[in-house]
């Protein structure tokens, strides 16, 4: 057996032998095992929209399939002028295509910002479970931002303060903040005074905010922002703006994502740098998918209406199984956007205990050996099994799987539960059985709690 991991992989980087599989596909061999067992299980253990791609996209990839050349770097003209177009509409001031860069994805323009940015870095805890091995593998030193112990989410001045003392104190030099929201893994979004709490702090202490939007298009709470970026905040600032088509159109794997930058000293000098960093790793983005994404951007009836209406299908999912688990004891906070919830089991803390279930970890796996619910534990988004109250016993609960039980049903039932959805009343007339299972298989968890 050759050498794998640790101090014997010696022929890898230091940071390199840090790296790990994702947390997400360790969660899909659980999964599978069960199911090869013959058990069944609820799998909300996976961010991965499941719509189907509008018609009209899908045409414009095929149609493009025959493109094989490289694209520019900064991406088709034509997608950056449908990001800018949009971004325009919806910050309510004036974006450029030139401010707009293209990539496989909004994973390497974070991987790319973190590396080529200097400074440490703060981030609220608990964070997408990517950011911190990135920023590690750019060798920086990572401090968390404590957020409220209810949502999990809400930032206050005195954590902001707390977390950038402590670099300091440390001897770090923190010259970079990311945020999200709304935001995987809480489905919460930021009020407006936590933004301006967060821009304003990031302003006075000099430090590039990184607002990471990928899931701005599904917010469905009043008073609740899903950008951080104003006019004068963003175009006078040291900001940067990434999103991507991944989440709103359920299309991951074809690998678009985009950052906007400032139109000042700082944007364009950053952006020349991701520019050069992006022609010496990944060149450009596929070229059908830039084209299907232009058209998937765009501000359109057609593509609004698709917009409004997944966003009207995740509320619905989202806030039903809110529902069940709040109905079950659990705590948790009513969502906001995305399609995610992140809820705690510390009121079942003692029959917990008995089973030997002490962090989050260990609650994840007993879910889906004994229980058949897939969810992902709270540590592995930050949380700190030793820290606050409900922190050890969170996992965080994805509703994207509940739609279709495979491939051809989002494709034979997909467009007309859509089109349900347009209807924005008619929630009596959306039929989802795997949700519906979703509860029960809770329900029956908590009932084994309750019967201990
Ligand atoms: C919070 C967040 N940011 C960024 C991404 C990356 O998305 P992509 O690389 O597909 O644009 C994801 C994907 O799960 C995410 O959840």
């Amino acid at each position: 057996m050759g050498p794998t991991a640790g101090s014997e992989a010696n022929f890898l980087t230091a940071q390199a032998q840090e790296l790990r599989l994702s947390a997400t596909l360790e969660i899909n061999e659980l999964v599978r095992k069960q199911l090869d067992m013959g058990k069944p299980v609820v799998h909300l253990g996976f961010g991965e929209a499941t719509f189907p791609i509008p018609k009209s996209v899908r045409a414009a990839h095929e149609e493009a399939s025959g493109n094989t050349s490289y694209l520019p770097v900064a991406g088709l003209w034509k997608l950056r002028e449908s990001v800018a177009r949009f971004q325009t509409r919806r910050l309510g001031f004036t974006v450029g295509p030139e401010q707009v860069v293209i990539a496989p994805g909004s994973k390497p323009l974070l991987f790319a910002l973190f590396d080529i940015l200097s400074g440490d870095v703060l981030l609220p805890r608990p964070s997408w479970v990517s950011y911190e091995p990135q920023v590690k593998h750019a060798g920086k030193q990572l401090f968390w931002v404590e957020t409220d112990e209810e949502d999990r989410h809400t930032i206050t001045g005195p954590s902001l303060n707390s977390a950038y003392d402590q670099a300091i104190s440390e001897g770090s030099d923190p010259r970079i903040m990311l945020i999200n929201s709304p935001s995987n893994p809480t489905g919460q979004a930021f009020s407006e005074p936590t933004l301006e709490t967060i821009t304003s702090f990031c302003k006075e202490k000099k430090i590039t905010l990184i607002s990471d939007e990928i899931y701005s298009d599904i917010c469905y709470a009043e008073n609740y922002s899903t950008t951080s970026c104003t006019e004068d905040n963003f175009n006078a600032g040291q900001m940067v703006l990434t999103g991507g088509l991944s989440k709103t159109y359920s299309a991951g794997g074809w690998r678009v994502g985009f950052a906007i930058f400032p139109p000042n000293t700082f944007g364009t000098t950053l952006q020349k740098a991701i520019l050069a960093y992006a022609s010496e790793c990944w060149s450009a983005a596929s070229a059908p998918a830039q084209e299907a994404a232009a058209v998937a951007f765009d501000t359109t009836p057609e593509m609004d209406a698709y917009r409004s209406q997944l966003t009207h299908l995740h509320k619905h999912c989202t806030l039903k199984l809110y529902e069940a688990l709040k109905n079950c004891g659990l705590a948790v906070a009513a969502p906001k956007g995305a399609f995610y919830l992140y809820p705690s089991f510390y009121p079942y803390s003692k029959q917990l205990e008995s089973l030997g279930i002490y962090t989050s970890r260990q609650l994840s796996r007993w879910l889906i050996e004994e229980c058949g619910v897939a969810a992902l534990p709270g540590s592995v988004f930050g949380e700190d099994d030793e820290g606050v109250r409900g922190g050890r016993y969170r996992l965080r609960m994805a509703t994207s799987y509940l739609y279709f039980k495979d491939q051809e049903e989002r494709y034979t039932r997909g467009y007309e539960l859509l089109s349900q959805a347009l209807d924005g009343g008619a929630n009596a007339t959306i039929e989802l059985p795997l949700l519906e299972k979703a509860i029960v298989a809770i329900e029956n968890t908590v009932a084994k709690l309750n019967n201990m």
